[in-house]
């Protein structure tokens, strides 16, 4: 049986058998790690997830900025992976870092060294090419994300097309699955790309909340106006859609501390994916702290909307 998406925070890397310690108080940002013996591990992998609402929507920040930085001065400072234990010790559940063709801030070397580093859920972006496929395979992060790629832009500007490429990606994830990871695709919330996601057997995909965002900030920041709404229920159905076809249904792009919440309310979401706000506040509070508040926004109450600039303080 194809392990259920919603498991794979327990996926093997490198050969071992890795879950939380049972000790672990869920929500705590020290996680210890233990090798479980593989019986145990195969139920984990196999067993639905409950229907209740108590799973959380999980947080995986982006790291990237923190290379920009870095790399504006071809320093070796600030470290993504002092980042990344930074962001773990703020709770957050997942990394993730984009390899961009032109290197613009992460570099490989990055890549190796988180690898390492990360003991949470370690999702590594990047471009559907052979050059990439080859260093996903080689570095062994948990989740290989796959997303388009140009050079012009400044972030990921759409959804990838998998429906116009499918015999391709279909041999890119395989490669992938291959070599033990885990494949999510970030797509435009797009019935099509939905249905060819799933023919190429894709983990996860991850809907492109930058529309929604946009409609947000174009509308006075209120979710309740009909643009935005439209946009939320579009993200919505498409999450129905991903987890009807057996995939997990993530969600990222353009989300701040303002608009999070209605996407995190949203049924059966797993992950959120958010870079540039989190890594925008740490600027004037300090990463770990950047981290709590947000992952305080997913994991309170469904209608918590922070002022960034006059946050309440929540201990990390
Ligand atoms: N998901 C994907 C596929 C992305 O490319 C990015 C940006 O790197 C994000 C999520 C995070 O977006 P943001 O930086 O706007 O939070």
């Amino acid at each position: 049986m194809r392990p259920h998406p919603r498991q794979y925070t327990d996926r093997p890397r490198r050969g071992y058998l890795i879950a939380p310690h049972p000790e672990h108080v869920p929500g705590s940002p020290v996680v210890r790690l233990v090798i479980c013996p593989p019986a145990f591990y195969a139920s984990a992998m196999t067993d639905p997830p409950p229907e209740s609402p108590a799973m959380p929507v999980q947080l995986g920040v982006n790291i990237d900025h923190v290379a920009t930085v870095r790399q504006a001065r071809r320093t070796y400072e600030p470290d993504p992976v002092w980042a990344a234990v930074e962001a773990q010790l703020g709770g957050t559940d997942g990394i993730t870092v984009h390899l961009r063709e032109d290197r613009r801030h992460i570099q490989d070397r990055d890549v190796e060294r988180l690898v390492e580093a990360v003991h949470i859920k370690l999702n590594l972006e990047m471009a559907a090419t052979d050059e990439m496929v080859d260093i996903a395979c080689r570095t062994g992060p948990q989740l290989a994300m796959l997303v388009p790629e140009s050079r012009e832009e400044i972030t990921t500007e759409g959804g990838l097309d998998v429906a116009g490429q499918l015999a391709r990606i279909r041999d890119i994830v395989a490669r992938l699955h291959e070599a033990g990871l885990l494949v999510s695709a970030f797509i435009n919330a797009d019935e099509k790309q939905i249905d060819a996601a799933a023919d190429c057997r894709f983990d996860v995909c991850e809907i492109h909340t930058g529309p929604y965002a946009h409609a947000f900030h174009d509308h006075g920041r209120d979710a309740r106006q009909p643009a935005v709404e439209h946009e939320l229920d579009l993200v919505r159905r498409a999450g129905r859609a991903v987890l009807d076809a057996g995939m997990q249904f993530n969600a990222g792009h353009g989300l701040n501390y303002h608009n999070v919440s209605p996407v995190a309310a949203l049924p059966g979401l797993g992950e959120l994916h958010i870079g540039h706000a989190i890594v925008s506040r740490s600027v004037f509070v300090g990463l770990r702290q950047a981290v709590a508040e947000m992952k305080h926004l997913l994991t309170g109450p469904a209608a918590t909307v922070v002022d960034p600039h006059n946050a309440p303080r929540v201990t990390p």
